[in-house]
Parts: C-alpha cells; structure tokens; sequence
C-alpha cells in the first residue's frame, strides 16, 4: 500500500513537472523549481494573493506580528505549501474548495518570488 502511494505520489510530481515544462514553452529547466515562476504566474498570484490572503499575511506579505511571514517560507518546500495552502494549518483556512490546483500554483509563483522581487 504504501509503495503504491509512493509511485502515485511520482507519478503526480512527473506530471505536474511536466506541465510545467511546457509552459516554459520547451526549455528543460523544470528540475529547479524557479522553472514554474513564469511571469504569468507571478501576477495571477498577485491578484489571488490580494483577494484572498492578504487581508491575514499582508500586503508585504510579512504578516505583521500574528500570522505566518511568506517571505521566509521555504523555497525547497513546495509540497509543504501546497498542503498547507489546501488544507489549513491551525488558525489557517483550507482553501481546496475555492482553488485550484492552478491557482495555487499561481501563489506559489507568487509567494516563491517573494512578490516577483526575487531573482529567478
Ligand atoms: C484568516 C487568515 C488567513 C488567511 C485569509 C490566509 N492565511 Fe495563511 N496562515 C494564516 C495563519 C494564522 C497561519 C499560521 C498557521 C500556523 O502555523 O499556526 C498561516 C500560514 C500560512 C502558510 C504557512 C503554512 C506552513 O506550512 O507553515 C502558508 C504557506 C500560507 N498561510 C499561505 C496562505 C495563502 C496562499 C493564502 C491565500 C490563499 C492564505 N495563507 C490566507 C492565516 C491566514
């Protein structure tokens, strides 16, 4: 059981670095995960980021002194954020009913860049 969730979990990751890939429109830089921050990305996370969770983590993203600072928030983390971003963590809404997969992945490239001010 608990090899067939690993190759589910491959299986996953492959696919998802594989979407990725294309959207560098055929480069084959999807190792690094900087590979997903496309400017595109970037600023449809910034719209969702504002609508959604900026009202808790800010808009420098710091979240003042009572909630999680993106800003320090792992870069070699990736499934960490996906989780925590779908699921909740503590005081932190789940948010798999109102987003996609996409669109996290969208604040992913927002979070990642630290705003789009990090270099790629
Ligand atoms: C209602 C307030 C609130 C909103 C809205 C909110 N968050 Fe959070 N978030 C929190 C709190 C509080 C924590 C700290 C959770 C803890 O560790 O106790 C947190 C933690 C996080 C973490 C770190 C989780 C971890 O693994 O440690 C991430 C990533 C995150 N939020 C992303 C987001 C994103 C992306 C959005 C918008 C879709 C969002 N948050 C909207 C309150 C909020």
């Amino acid at each position: 059981m608990k090899l067939l969730t690993t190759i589910f979990a491959l299986a996953v990751l492959g696919l998802t670095s594989h979407a990725s890939a294309q959207d560098m429109s055929g480069t084959s830089a999807s190792d690094s995960p900087a590979a997903e921050f496309t400017p595109e990305r970037i600023e449809k996370g910034r719209q969702t980021y504002k609508q959604l969770c900026l009202r808790c983590h800010g808009p420098e993203m710091n979240g003042g002194n009572n909630t999680f600072n993106l800003r320090l928030f792992p870069l070699e983390q990736r499934e960490r954020f996906f989780n925590s971003v779908m699921n909740g963590k503590r005081a932190m809404p789940a948010w798999k009913s109102v987003l996609s997969e996409e669109a996290v992945m969208d604040l992913w490239a927002y979070v990642g860049t630290r705003g789009g001010t990090l270099q790629r």
